[in-house]
């Protein structure tokens, strides 16, 4: 693997990403940009990686194999690149296809899986140029880890932080896993919390981010699958490889839902669906003067994982998620058993370790047929590897279950 440092704050966290790659078996190899060697120095990534570092283009004192082509070799050696971080403007080049140092000139040269962990302020990773160039990049193939919503450079909050380490690592072992487990299936996975209106301008809504969904989402697709992800999320992703379809309320995820089942052999139910409506959302906006108190009349949402299993295909699996804040394993169990799904996820979302919101989780997953299986409080990526590895048994045991080719 090669890891390509770029000129950011965030490159800080390299070493230990380096470490980290080495103690699981990785070999890796370090290509620096001109900016990157004042956030972090050659020598110390040389020591943990083990090799020289590659930091001119067409050097003869930095080659691999062959007399001073370092960008060919390390292009042709990588089982894959990881740009971390990438900057908005080592995007920039990459969209625009430069060749003008030993990073831009590795990766215009790979055919390997590249996998960028971008990490900039939010302003220039929400300026019109960024997101056309991140477009540009997804749709040549290029994978993306991140960015997060956390504390910036600059002290702000806000989306632009790099993703941690550990996800960057997790997103990588899914791309570099023989590929195809799920080639030929089509998986649907709902994400995000749906949001019921009580007014234009108000909802009943609850702290689900989407990313459990979109972690699970992406891990399909890594693995050969079909995507389709109904997002209830307000961060609706822009994915090149994931058909996502955006949805506000729980009868309208129901729709868009129903309406793909028919062709689908794995749903992955992670949204956080209201169970109650206003009966009657005010048509105009509510206003505080207007009576001295305000009762909303709440019924029930349909319950969509019902739903789906008394109308799914015969073959295909379903897969539910619970968030619980106490008697996890019993709750989840009972659940299990009342819903009909194959397998249940639960989530404790109370104390130190909640789900909710976050990028990190820990879970039971129970099956249907009594085993109980610990997920460790780890990233959400890891998190959705672990289920779907469970997914992939579920479906090995669902005969006449993946698409014609
Ligand atoms: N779910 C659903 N439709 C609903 C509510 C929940 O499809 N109206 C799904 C969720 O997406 C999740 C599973 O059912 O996969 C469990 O959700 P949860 O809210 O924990 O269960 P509830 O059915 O709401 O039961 P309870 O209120 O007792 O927790």
């Amino acid at each position: 693997m090669v890891i390509h440092v770029c000129g950011g704050i965030a490159a800080v966290k390299v070493p230990g990403l380096i470490t980290d790659l080495r103690r699981e078996g990785a070999d890796v190899r370090v290509a620096l940009t001109g900016a990157a060697a004042s956030f972090v120095s050659s020598l110390s990534l040389q020591a943990l990686s083990g090799h020289q570092v590659y930091s001119r283009l067409l050097d003869p004192g930095e080659n691999l194999d062959g007399p001073g082509m370092a960008h060919l070799d390390l292009a042709a050696w990588a089982d894959i690149h990881l740009v971390v971080p990438a900057t908005a403007s080592s995007l920039a080049r990459m969209a625009a296809g430069l060749a003008d140092d030993v990073v831009s000139s590795t990766l215009l040269a790979t055919s390997a899986p590249v996998l960028v962990a971008p990490a900039m302020e939010t302003n220039m990773w929400c300026h019109p140029a960024t997101r056309s160039n991140c477009q540009t990049l997804l749709g040549r193939g290029v994978h993306f880890v991140g960015p997060v919503v956390g504390r910036l450079a600059s002290g702000k909050l806000g989306e632009g932080r790099m993703a941690e380490p550990s996800q960057v690592l997790a997103v990588a072992a899914e791309l570099l896993r023989p590929s195809g487990e799920l080639t030929g299936r089509r998986v649907l996975v709902t994400s995000g919390g749906t949001r019921e209106p009580i007014d234009p301008v108000r909802f009943i809504g609850n702290r689900s981010s989407g990313w459990m969904g979109l972690a699970l989402a992406e891990g399909a697709a890594s693995r050969g699958a079909t995507v389709t992800l109904v997002t209830a999320s307000a961060l609706v992703p822009r994915l090149a490889n994931i058909q996502v379809v955006p949805v506000e309320t729980a009868q309208e995820m129901l729709d868009e839902v129903l309406t793909r089942l028919p062709a689908t052999q794995l749903v992955l139910m992670a949204a956080a669906v209201a169970d109650y409506r206003s009966s009657a959302p005010a048509t105009a906006k509510l206003h505080r003067g207007d009576s001295p108190r305000l009762a909303l009349e709440l019924v029930p949402t349909p319950d969509i994982l019902g739903e789906i299993v008394a109308r799914k295909p015969q073959s295909c699996r379903v897969v539910g998620f619970a968030a619980e804040t106490e008697d996890v394993r019993a709750r989840g169990r009972a659940k299990l058993a009342r819903k009909g799904c194959d397998m249940l996820v639960a989530n404790p979302v109370s104390g130190a370790h909640s789900a909710m919101g976050g990028q990190q989780a820990e879970a039971v997953a129970l099956l249907a047929d009594g085993r109980e299986i610990e997920i460790p409080w780890a990233s959400k990526q890891e998190v959705a590897a672990r289920i779907l590895d469970l997914a992939e048994e579920l479906l090995g045991s669902s005969p006449g279950s993946r698409d014609p080719a």
